[in-house]
């Protein structure tokens, strides 16, 4: 599926004559970057388990993309998190400027929901794909994630405290994901209960590591600079309970989250394996 995600993107950001050059050339250099398709993935995954041709969801999945490939480029300004480094690249401001890179993410946002609606789906569906990737995207998800998560922690908080900003700012997507999927499949509810606990345990298990990345990983091999959580005084996983603890509350989530996919049998295959990579995962 990822090759088909690759060109559905490389598609959907070519023409529009009236968009700047060096704007098609920002949002392209971001978003065309060699990242996971995480998110995209589990949206065509989810989407397959629920016996809905993946190939007919691109469009949601794209728009999932863009969303969260927005949100890395705000993310990596020098007002949040001021980073160089992203997809092995030079970040989107560092190479285009820090006005071009906002006006990279208020694109891609803006364009997600237009691409989301090239849905060939009676109009209910589009509708519901619509409001739910609104509201991962929204303030009481990532947005409401990312101020809490730039306010900081005191070094004293609670796990409770640190989990509800990864819920938020990472855990929502990853969970409207596999909502979007189940949607596209008129999935029972049941199943769409059995994905959602899926990907929130996924979700919460995929942001703990990358605070585990940013300690221990490889900058080559992230393509992105570690160390920074550190240098930034951030309250994270490892910092409140230890690299050990994490690692193991990341096998614990991932176990859940496989758990979860009992109830759909051979369907999940895919799903199944893609929770064993986040466990696994280097990059
Ligand atoms: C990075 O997301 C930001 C987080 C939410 C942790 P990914 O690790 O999925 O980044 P890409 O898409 O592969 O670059
Ligand atoms: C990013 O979290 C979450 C969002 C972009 C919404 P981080 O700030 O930890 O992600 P990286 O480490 O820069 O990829
Ligand atoms: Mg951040
Ligand atoms: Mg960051
Ligand atoms: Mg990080």
């Amino acid at each position: 599926m990822r090759p088909e995600i690759e060109r559905a993107l490389d598609r959907l950001t070519h023409s529009g004559e009236d968009c700047p050059t060096r704007l098609r050339e920002a949002i392209r250099y971001s978003l065309l970057a060699p990242g996971k398709r995480l998110r995209p993935l589990l949206v065509l995954m989810a989407a397959d388990a629920c016996g809905f041709n993946p190939m007919e969801g691109l469009p949601a999945a794209c728009a999932v993309e863009m969303v969260h490939c927005y949100s890395l480029v705000h993310d990596d300004l020098p007002a949040m998190d001021d980073d160089r480094l992203r997809r092995g690249r030079p970040t989107c401001h560092v190479k285009f400027g820090e006005t071009l890179a906002i006006l990279v993410g208020d694109a891609l946002l803006a364009q997600a929901f237009h691409v989301l609606c090239q849905l060939e789906m009676p109009a209910e569906y589009v509708v519901r794909c619509c409001r739910e990737l609104a509201a991962a995207a929204g303030p009481e998800s990532l947005v409401g994630g990312q101020v809490d998560d730039l306010a900081g922690l005191p070094a004293d908080c609670e796990l409770a405290d640190l989990e509800r900003i990864h819920r938020r700012k990472t855990g929502a997507l990853i969970t409207v994901s596999t909502r979007i999927g189940a949607i596209l499949g008129d999935a029972d509810a049941p199943t769409l209960a059995a994905l959602d606990l899926y990907s929130q345990n996924l979700g919460l298990a995929f942001q703990i590591t990358d605070d585990l990345l940013d300690i221990g990983g490889s900058s080559i091999v992230l393509g992105k600079t570690t160390g920074k959580d550190a240098a930034q005084g951030k309250v994270t996983y490892p910092t409140l309970l230890g690299e050990a603890a994490s690692r193991q509350r990341t096998a614990d989530l991932i176990a859940e989250a496989r758990d979860a996919l009992r109830p759909l049998g051979y369907r999940a295959t895919h799903l199944d394996a893609l929770a064993q990579f986040v466990l696994q995962r280097d990059r």
